[in-house]
């Protein structure tokens, strides 16, 4: 059987185009899975995971939970909003605690970037990186890539702008390393305050022009603009970042071709994209939920598999 290079799934950075085929293939597989009238298999009954979320999150938790479920692992959750962590307790302590009552994998949100990097090298589990940060989500570019994969049969030759705050998102940077290892073009488009200077030196280039970098692509992932992580102004007026990086049905429609439209969610509707843009039949964002069942089933498949060797 073919196995991933890796024992977690930390970051896009740390695994191979190989590793990602690998993802996508078993996917395809739980993807019909999930379509039969009974969507669950047996595969993971011996298997117990716990989902710690340190940041809020609905997309990433229901889809890693449900993903688990379906694959039949015992699931414990963990809000540190309700837990002992208030009290003062470390992420080591509070992940030991948890894996000395025979935990086998642990899927982790957090703030801080690294934060998945520093548990699996102090705790004897299999990490699974939910979201560190503004540093990487490997879960949301896997799924992403595949649905680019599924509505346009590959994504290698593809030309993708990322649109929006690339600053403080992990997304964007998660993207970027998987698009690139599966063969596609990358562009950033966004206010100059949020485009990391060095976003070049990754190999990505930068349009601040949305109508243009529209134009260029195939594809155009609309980022969310994280209200929560500006600690200063970064553009004048959130209607004046609407006008200039916001995609309504006006603009894509005036494109000589279509484009396909993501948006990893929640969507400030009417900022990154107007409503009749997120409901159209080019916006695949409700597809990248779907598929991202599958994918993460297809994660935590693969690495539960090197724990039971
Ligand atoms: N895309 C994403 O990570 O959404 P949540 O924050 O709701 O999990």
């Amino acid at each position: 059987m073919q196995e991933l290079s890796v024992n977690h799934l930390l970051g896009i950075k740390y695994i191979t185009e190989e590793d990602i085929q690998l993802i996508f293939n078993t996917a395809d597989h739980f993807k019909e899975v999930i379509n039969r009238p009974i969507k669950k298999v047996p595969s993971l009954r011996d298997i117990t995971i716990a989902n710690i979320f340190f940041e809020n999150s609905t997309r990433t938790k229901l889809s890693f939970e449900l993903a688990q479920k379906r694959l039949s692992a015992d699931v414990v959750n963990f809000a540190a909003s309700s837990s002992s962590v208030t009290k003062g307790e470390t992420l080591i302590d509070t992940v030991n605690n948890i894996l000395s009552m025979k935990v086998d994998m642990v899927v982790m949100r957090h703030s801080s970037p690294g934060a998945a990097v520093f548990l699996s090298k102090n705790v004897n589990a299999s990490i699974v990186n939910a979201g560190d940060g503004a540093h990487e989500h490997p879960t949301q570019a896997l799924l992403d890539a595949y649905t680019i994969r599924e509505r346009l049969g590959d994504v290698a030759g593809k030309k993708v702008v990322i649109v929006g705050d690339i600053l403080h998102s992990r997304v964007a940077l998660s993207n970027i390393y998987s698009l690139q290892k599966l063969g596609a073009e990358v562009k950033v488009c966004g206010p100059k305050t949020l485009i990391p200077r060095y976003i070049t030196e990754l190999g990505v280039q930068v349009e601040p022009n949305l109508r243009k970098a529209l134009e260029w692509c195939d594809v155009a992932n609309m980022l969310r603009v994280q209200n929560e992580r500006l600690d200063i102004s970064y553009f004048p007026t959130t209607r004046e970042y609407a006008m200039q990086y916001g995609l309504d049905k006006q603009l894509l429609d005036s494109l000589n071709k279509e484009i396909v439209v993501m948006h990893p969610g929640p969507i400030n509707r009417g900022v990154e994209i107007t409503s009749d843009v997120a409901d159209s039949k080019q916006s695949v964002i409700l597809d990248q939920v779907e598929n991202g069942v599958a994918v993460r089933m297809a994660v935590i498949y693969l690495l539960a598999s090197k724990i039971k060797q």
